[in-house]
């Protein structure tokens, strides 16, 4: 029998690499998504798609009734650091009243919900490292309270309808379909500027370290976690520097630019890396993908991609 699954943010850059997955098991997908950051284009043509925004409830509560899902994985949100603190109620009204909104839809259908927290934004910089999820997070930009006070939500949730919920707090995470117009994706920033042969910016004179995940990696955390109740780390445990993962990208590109060298910017952490035992003793998940290799990879299908973008805007502009 065909399962139904709901994915809000399935236009995204990890959402949609999960829509594959689950269509590619022979499901049915319902995408939500209000395309503010996502792109049309990434959803897979075989997932039934409505767009509107999260913080729609009446669209939200019709639309998930309607697909009955077997679970719902909850992707939307706004996730841009510098508009939560531009904008610290809109932030709230997504993360938080959507998230809420979602879950009295959860309770309704019985079906249990995977959510993207960060681990980034949550453990600050006085975190042991590698970080457990036992460290009690310390936010300082409101998107960090907003993901937090969603998970707190869930888990609340989850106890009053005994529903198995799930709270993922993901590493920073790197992989085709990320946009280099975002304000974390190093890797797609580094990318295009070494595509373009333009010198990129390195905060930290390029020594703050970040655990880097593929994507790959992230969706199978997510199957795995579908239906197992609990906050997990989904993360390598391994700590990469900016310049480490700069000089692998170059590598890869066969470039010799040496990137512009800047201090850390305010709110920056220093060090991040995330313990990844908890996920590995409960879900059985390990990341499987080598930073090296991964970069290496990504470095050429973003190419690819920025590629097809600039024949496909040359074709419009002739
Ligand atoms: N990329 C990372 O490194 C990372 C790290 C930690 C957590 N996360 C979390 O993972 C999730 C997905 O991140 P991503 O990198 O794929 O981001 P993304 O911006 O590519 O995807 C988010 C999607 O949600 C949609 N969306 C945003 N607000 C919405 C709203 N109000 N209503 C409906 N749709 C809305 C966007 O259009 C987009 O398609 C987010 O919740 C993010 O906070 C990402």
């Amino acid at each position: 029998m065909t399962d139904t699954f709901v994915v809000t943010g399935g236009a995204g850059f990890i959402g949609s690499h999960l829509v594959d997955a689950l269509l590619a098991e022979g499901n049915r997908v319902v995408v939500i998504d209000d395309l503010s950051s996502g792109d049309e284009r990434r959803i897979n043509p075989a997932a039934e798609f409505e767009l509107f925004d999260i913080d729609d409830p009446e669209r939200l509560d019709s639309v998930v009734d309607k697909a009955s899902p077997r679970a719902i994985y909850h992707l939307a949100a706004q996730s841009s650091i510098t508009k939560s603190v531009k904008d610290p109620r809109r932030d709230c009204d997504v993360n938080v009243r959507g998230t809420l909104q979602l879950l009295e839809a959860a309770r309704r259908c019985a079906a249990p919900l995977v959510f993207t927290s960060s681990a980034g934004v949550l453990y600050g910089n006085l975190a042991p490292l590698p970080t457990p999820e036992r460290f009690v997070p310390s936010p300082i930009a409101p998107y960090g309270a907003s993901k937090w006070a969603a998970e707190a939500y869930i888990d609340t949730w989850a106890n009053s309808s005994r529903l198995p919920h799930a709270v993922l707090r993901l590493a920073n995470v790197y992989g085709r379909r990320q946009s280099p117009a975002g304000e974390v994706g190093v890797v797609a920033i580094f990318s295009y500027s070494l595509w373009r042969g333009e010198r990129p910016r390195m905060y930290g004179h390029g020594k703050p370290t970040r655990d880097y995940i593929h994507v790959a990696d992230v969706v199978e955390a997510m199957i795995r976690a579908t239906g197992v109740r609990g906050t997990f780390n989904v993360a390598t445990g391994f700590e990469t520097s900016v310049e480490d993962v700069y000089s692998t990208l170059a590598g890869a590109a066969g470039s010799s630019i040496e990137p512009e060298l800047l201090p850390l910017r305010d709110g920056e952490l220093r060090r991040s890396c995330v313990d990844p035992s908890h996920a590995e003793r409960t879900l059985g998940f390990r990341a499987r993908v080598g930073v090296k290799d991964g970069l290496r990879r990504t470095y050429r299908e973003l190419v690819e991609e920025f590629e097809a973008e600039a024949s496909r805007e040359s074709a419009t502009t002739r």
